[in-house]
């Protein structure tokens, strides 16, 4: 799993008065709001004696105070006040939590999770999100699926006449098309095609033999996969926008969330049909996803495994992007984590502080694969 890379975390709404709990690259955080309504996200394990601070309760100078001996937390992770201490006390400079970077976009807490944000690749940038005469939907649920093969269930155009019966001029084979990089950590591809009309209320939209337009990008801020489709047929402007992001739980569950967005029927009588078509995809994908093997993929993957084409083109472009960052220092080693804790002993996902301030944590920070040492395997 990586870090230095924006995740969500959690719907907005879902993060009101109280702490809550998200569990993410197998490690635990609390969101919280403080007095102002601002979103923090803080490392779970109370530095004091490793209570779970989203056991605590939001106080009304914004801080958060643990369960155990209410110690208050700032959304920058610091120890503001230790209640049962004698006036005029000095707080530990250890006492304090990592604090990691929160920004609410597109009704979700994005949290960078790593310590260089500065080099992280950016939230994507969703203009339609805002736009007028979009009605968009949230979904989200967390599948027994590694987020691979989570972001797989959608990473091609093949899958799709098989496992969703949309069949692409009649057939199987989707027509040729490349794919481009946005920038280092982003691709796009396209295609424009006869497919079989919908049914139901969608189905109407458009004409018998016209085409469809469907743009698909990937981001690896998120692993936000964006499928942008022409409904309406080839320039008609009537667009449906799914956007789905994955975030791993650990290395064997993943939080699939998502937004369904459309330019048409925007009334919110259309929003039942909106779902129920969108989770019949979702969960076909998902039956494939969770029963898939290996159920932990390996850390570096076989760069020589067999790739096709075209329904691996994405794919092949995916775990270049991974291998970059990797490159970079940004994979968790996790058989490196495994042992560091296989006595005891907890490790939490470096934020920023940690480089401006490295010394007098509590505790330490997971492991990350050394690229010098990629180097060496390669040779
Ligand atoms: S364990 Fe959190 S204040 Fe003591
Ligand atoms: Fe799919």
């Amino acid at each position: 799993m990586f870090t230095n890379v924006w995740y969500t975390a959690a719907f907005s709404k879902n993060v009101a008065s109280e702490p809550k709990h998200v569990k993410m690259l197998g490690r635990d955080f609390v969101l919280f709001r403080d007095d102002k309504g601002v979103a923090h996200c803080l490392s779970n394990v109370c530095c004091h004696r490793g209570a779970p601070l989203d056991q605590g309760t939001c106080q009304s100078d914004g801080t958060l105070a643990c369960c155990q001996h209410g110690w208050r937390f700032g959304g920058d992770g610091h120890c503001t006040q230790m209640p049962a201490a004698p006036d005029g006390a000095q707080i530990p400079k250890a006492a304090r939590v990592d604090s990691y970077p929160v920004e609410e976009r597109y009704g979700m807490v994005w949290v960078l999770l790593g310590d260089e944000p500065e080099k992280a690749p950016p939230i994507p940038d969703i203009p339609e999100f805002d736009a007028e005469g979009w009605r968009w939907l949230e979904y989200e649920e967390d599948w027994d699926a590694n987020y691979h093969w989570a972001k797989f269930s959608n990473l091609d155009y093949v899958h799709l006449p098989v496992v969703h019966q949309q069949l692409w001029n009649g057939g199987i084979r989707p027509p040729e098309h490349e794919v481009e990089y946005l920038d280092e950590t982003s691709l796009s591809t396209g295609i424009r095609v006869k497919t079989k009309r919908g049914r139901g209320l969608w189905g109407k939209l458009r004409k018998l033999e016209s085409e469809v337009c469907s743009r698909l990008k990937f981001y690896l801020s998120g692993f936000t996969l964006k499928v942008d489709v022409e409904i309406g047929g080839a320039g008609s402007g009537i667009r449906f926008i799914a956007l789905d992001m994955s975030t791993p739980i650990d290395e064997r569950r993943t939080t699939m969330r998502f937004l369904f967005g459309r330019n048409f029927l925007t009334s919110s009588w259309a929003d039942k049909n909106t779902i129920k078509r969108n989770l019949k995809n979702i969960h076909e994908d998902q039956v494939i996803a969770e029963a898939q093997l290996p159920k932990v993929l390996p850390a570096v993957p076989d760069s020589r495994a067999l790739m096709a084409d075209p329904e691996d083109k994405i794919v092949k472009e995916y775990w270049n992007i991974l291998a970059a960052h990797r490159a970079k220092g940004w994979q968790i080693d996790r058989e490196a984590l495994d042992e560091a804790e296989r006595n005891g002993g907890y490790h939490v996902i470096p934020s920023p502080a940690r480089r401006t301030d490295p010394d007098g944590w509590v505790y330490n920070e997971v492991p990350r694969i050394d690229p010098a040492s990629l180097a060496q395997a390669a040779e």
